[in-house]
C-alpha cells in the first residue's frame, strides 16, 4: 500500500507509540494484518484514537466499519471498565476473529459487535455518542457523516481514517482500483469543514485522520 506518509516517520511513530503500551494480542492482529492485506490502522494511528477518546473522556463509541477489531481495541483501552464500543462490519468472520482477540486482551466484555451494514447498525442503536469513527468503504464516506453528525454529543468527535488518501485528495486523481474513491472522501472532508457545529482538523497520521469536535 502506497502511503503519502514516509515510512520511516510512520515507523518511527508506531516505535514511540508501543513506548508505554504493548500487548501480543496487536501483533498477531498485525500478522494477520500483513497476510491478508487488511488495511488495518496500524499503532500510531490506533494510539492517536485512544488518545483523542480519552480527552473527552468518552464511554461510549460507535465504530462504522469495524474489521476484526484493531481499532476497537484502542478505543475499548479508552473508553474503561463498563464503557461500550459498538462495533459494525459486515462480514460474520471479522466478528468471530474480533471476538477471538479482544477476548484475549480482556477487551471484549466493552465491545458490542453488530454483523451487517454500519449505518443500519447506527441507526439501531437509540442516543448520542462520545465518538463516532468511520472507516467504511470509501464511496460510504459523505453518508456516514450525513447519519452520524447528529449522533454526536456537544463536546464529542467525529474521527474518520483515510482522509488524504495517500495524498489523492489533493490531486483529485482515483486510485486505480477503487473509482470514485477520491471524489466521495473530498466530499466528506468538505462537508466537515463546512459545518459550523464542528470544529476539524485533518491530523496526517498514516493515511489522515479527520478529528473534528462538535461544538455546538
Ligand atoms: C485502504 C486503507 C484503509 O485504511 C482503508 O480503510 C481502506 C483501504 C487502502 O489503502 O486500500
Ligand atoms: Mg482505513
Amino acid at each position: 500500500m502506497s502511503r503519502w506518509m514516509d515510512d520511516r516517520v510512520e515507523g518511527y511513530l508506531t516505535d514511540l507509540a508501543g513506548q508505554e503500551h504493548d500487548h501480543p494480542v496487536l501483533a498477531q492482529m498485525e500478522e494477520r494484518a500483513a497476510a491478508h492485506q487488511f488495511p488495518i490502522i496500524g499503532r500510531a494511528s490506533g494510539r492517536f484514537l485512544e488518545l483523542m477518546a480519552r480527552t473527552i473522556g468518552a464511554r461510549r463509541v460507535m465504530e462504522l466499519g469495524s474489521g476484526y477489531g484493531y481499532s476497537a481495541y484502542w478505543f475499548a483501552r479508552a473508553v474503561g471498565p463498563g464503557g461500550e464500543v459498538v462495533c459494525t462490519d459486515s462480514d460474520p468472520a471479522n466478528a468471530e476473529l474480533a471476538a477471538g482477540y479482544l477476548r484475549e486482551a480482556g477487551l471484549w466484555e466493552r465491545v458490542r459487535y453488530r454483523v451487517g451494514d454500519a449505518l443500519a447498525g447506527l441507526a439501531a442503536e437509540s442516543g448520542e455518542f462520545d465518538v463516532v469513527y468511520c472507516d467504511v468503504d470509501k464511496l460510504g464516506y459523505p453518508d456516514s457523516w450525513r447519519a452520524a453528525r447528529d449522533r454526536i454529543r456537544t463536546g464529542g468527535l467525529w474521527l474518520c481514517d483515510n482522509v488524504i488518501w495517500s495524498g489523492h485528495v489533493a490531486t483529485g486523481t482515483d486510485r486505480e482500483r477503487l473509482p470514485g474513491a477520491t471524489a466521495s472522501i473530498r466530499e466528506h472532508n468538505q462537508l466537515v469543514a463546512a459545518d459550523d457545529r464542528f470544529v476539524g482538523s485533518i491530523v496526517p497520521i498514516r493515511d489522515g485522520i479527520m478529528t473534528a469536535l462538535r461544538v455546538r
